[in-house]
């Protein structure tokens, strides 16, 4: 059988759980941009992935119309770029039970996120926790997706799609489902925690300290980079002298994706200097990129029905493709429509 081409196309999504930080942008959001254009791209909030765990309702609908703005924002296009949350096309959630029905126990068990989020109250999550990276298969495989930019932590996730892909392919004896390709490029794929370079910049880590926000204002964003951890050591001659430093790599790191320019340039042009220099000059660089966004964001999130009706038309064009691929795996697998 002669494997079958899929138009590239590129799907990737965030999860509306609490509001959007640098991590989000610099290896997300900044990225999705930079493909927009070159190939037809959707980008999802994800918001039946943010109910895996709890969320108040109030708020859950707040961080969707939030991710929605951050994307506009960082010049997410909607007449270029397929822009909608997840809930609105019923199709993810009816691919995401057939894979549910395709993936394997085990499989779900060696899912590090899933380890490291579970933790020791395993037992006490809930199931759609447990499910979520078929569900993540569906987001993508729905839309015959070849290409998923994520960061580092997802690439597990995008693997195990590939996965369910070639299980069903395989079980159903057809070349259906594309092999979809994590792309993981540029600096910013692993944005650190900015008191503990060992831990992700998440949304919903304890202290506000340890994160910058999409939304945060320039002297908060100053603050937070004077005060990030370092450690006593200049910045080295060359990228390999900050192995072992952490916290000093995440800072070069975000200042490379910040000025589009590589972590060795940066290091070239920094070689020497201390942290009383290159932090101001990360600040200055931050606010600089981050205060335009910010701002716009907050003239978005004042009129939530713009946002909403953007994310309904995005819905209606993402419901376009996925629901004749949806009618075709209902005829393969055998379900009468
Ligand atoms: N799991 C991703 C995250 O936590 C979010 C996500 C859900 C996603 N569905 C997706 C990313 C599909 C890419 C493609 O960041």
């Amino acid at each position: 059988m002669t494997e079958p081409t899929f138009t590239p196309r590129v799907f990737s999504g965030i999860k509306p759980s609490g509001g959007l930080t640098l991590g989000n942008y610099l290896g997300a959001i900044k990225r999705f941009v930079g493909m927009q254009g070159a190939m037809d791209t959707m980008y999802c909030v994800v918001d039946l992935h943010a109910i895996t765990v709890w969320q108040d309702p109030k708020e859950l609908a707040h961080a969707t119309r939030e991710v929605a703005a951050g994307y506009l924002a960082a010049g997410l296009d909607p007449a270029q770029s397929t822009l909608f949350n997840q809930s609105r096309v019923s199709a993810h959630a009816e691919l995401g039970w057939i894979f549910n029905c395709v993936a394997r126990v085990g499989w779900m068990n060696r899912m590090t996120q899933f380890k490291d989020k579970a933790g020791s109250n395993a037992e006490k999550v809930s199931l759609g926790l447990y499910a979520y990276p078929s569900l993540m298969a569906a987001d993508i495989l729905l839309y015959h997706a070849t290409h998923v930019p994520v960061g580092e932590d997802q690439k597990q996730h995008v693997e195990l799609t590939r996965d369910i892909a070639a299980k069903f392919n395989h079980d159903f004896g057809v070349d259906f489902f594309p092999m979809t390709d994590p792309v993981i490029d540029g600096p910013a794929t692993r944005v650190m925690n900015l008191r503990d370079g060992s831990k992700k910049m998440s949304k919903s880590g304890e202290s506000d300290m340890e994160r910058i926000n999409m939304r945060d204002d320039a002297d908060t964003i100053a603050k937070k980079f004077k005060k990030a951890k370092t450690d006593p050591e200049p910045l080295p001659e060359t990228l390999d002298g900050l192995k072992g430093r952490a916290e000093a790599r995440n800072l070069v790191d975000i200042y490379a994706a910040l000025s589009d320019t590589t972590s060795e340039a940066v290091i070239a042009e920094y070689a020497g200097a201390g942290w009383g220099r290159f932090k101001p000059a990360l600040a200055d660089l931050a606010v600089d990129k981050l205060a335009p966004i910010s701002t716009e964001m907050s003239r978005l999130m004042d009129d939530p029905a713009e946002i909403d009706r953007i994310l309904a038309d995005g819905a209606a064009r993402a419901r376009a493709i996925a629901e004749p691929i949806l009618a075709r795996t209902y005829d393969i697998v055998g379900l009468l429509r």
